[in-house]
Parts: structure tokens; sequence; C-alpha cells
């Protein structure tokens, strides 16, 4: 089963909450949230009390990109703020097993992030613990940046990793993903699209529809 998981860093944040419900009647069955803390990436976007705030808006998959470092410190304020889906980056975690294993007892799901550049034997033991596996496929830390080419390899690589174990771990892909490449990044492997500024830019419903149309299956 395919999803798309449009991400709200591109959103207009002065009518979030209006957007986020948009994003639910046009179709899109997760919510992509990215954190970021200035530390981890460069950019600072927005956290805690902001999730809480849309959590009344819809009853979709709030899908939680911990952009931070040591994740694990914060994993139970996400959950209560209202993630049902949170993924931390292996770069970020010193302990990730133990990151892994704390998102887990919170009974939400969980996913592991890598950078471009970040080998896939890292995800080598992990792996059947994760319920997705997010690739990034640009620098992460902005939105409306252009697909890294070489990671489209990765996408199939991770695919032919996951089916050689008979796992049936979804593989999300955050980066640059438009209305022109995601049938290429779904034929790679690819089960769950984030899109940022290809959903915001010019209208949303539009982009949604045009998106799921091209990702039913
Ligand atoms: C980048 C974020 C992405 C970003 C994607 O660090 O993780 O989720 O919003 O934006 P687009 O789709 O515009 O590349
Ligand atoms: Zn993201």
């Amino acid at each position: 089963m395919n999803y798309l998981s449009p991400s709200i860093l591109s959103a207009d944040f002065s009518r979030l909450g209006e957007q986020v419900k948009a994003l639910d009647q046009a179709g899109a069955q997760y919510v992509h949230i990215d954190v970021m803390d200035g530390s981890f990436v460069p950019s600072i976007s927005l956290g805690l009390p902001v999730i809480s705030s849309i959590r009344p808006c819809t009853e979709r998959i709030f899908d939680v990109h911990l952009m931070i470092e040591e994740p694990g410190r914060y994993v139970k304020e996400f959950a209560m703020a209202g993630a049902d889906l949170i993924t931390v980056h292996a770069e970020a975690c010193r302990h990730l097993d133990r990151t892994v294993t704390a998102v887990r007892e919170l009974g939400k799901k969980v996913g592991v992030a890598l950078n471009p550049a970040t080998d896939l034997s890292c995800l080598n033991y992990i792996l059947p613990e994760l319920d997705m596996v997010l690739l990034m496929t640009v620098n992460p830390g902005f939105g409306g940046q252009k697909f890294i080419p070489y990671t489209m390899e990765k996408i199939r690589a991770l695919r032919r990793m996951v089916e050689r174990r008979g796992l049936s771990t979804d593989i999300e892909v955050d980066g640059g993903v438009t209305l022109q490449n995601v049938e290429e990044v779904l034929l790679a492997g690819a089960n769950v699209i984030v899109a940022g500024s290809a959903v915001f830019q010019g209208n949303l419903a539009e982009n949604v529809s045009a998106f799921l149309e091209k990702m039913w299956r």
C-alpha cells in the first residue's frame, strides 16, 4: 500500500490548522511533521506545542520526523503531543536500539531516517525492529531542494534488503519528490512519499489528488 505524507514544513503557518484539514479532505493519509533543532540540522522549525495544537484537526497519521540530536530525550513528549509514527535519525542517536525500543514501548510506530550519504549497512541489525525506514533524498534542513540522483539506487537497494529478509518495512522517501519523479521513486521501491513544496505550491487539493492518482495501488 502506498501512502502520501505531505510535509507541513511548506505550509502557511498562519493557517496551519486549516491546511492540515485540507490535506485530510484531499485524501492524504499521513501528515509529515519536520522537527528541527538548529543543531542536527541548520534550521529550527516547530515543536511540541504546534503538534498538540493541530492534533484535533485530523485523525490522519502524524508522521513525526525528528531532525534533532539525541531524540531519545524527547520521544515520550512527542508521543504525548500526538505523534503516531516517530522517526529518528541513525546519525543523531548514540544508542539507536535504546531509542527505537523506547518508541515501541510507548506504543507508537517507529522509523529510522538516514541522510543521503549514510550507508544502509547501519540498518543491518535494527531493521526487523522498525516499522519504517526514511531515506533522505536531499540533505535535511530545508524544503524545496533538488532530489540527489544517487539516492535512487539507494531506494532500490533498501527495497531489495527488505524483501530478501522477508520483512514488510515501509520505505519512506523524503526530499525533492515532485509529480515529475514520484513514479520513478515508487518504482524504485518507496511506498511512503513525502512531498512539501510540491504539495503546498499552487493548489493544495489539486496537488494531493495528482499525487494520489500517480500513487494508486
Ligand atoms: C527536509 C525535510 C522534508 C522537507 C521536504 O529536511 O525533512 O520533509 O519538508 O520538502 P520538499 O518536498 O519540498 O523537498
Ligand atoms: Zn522530513
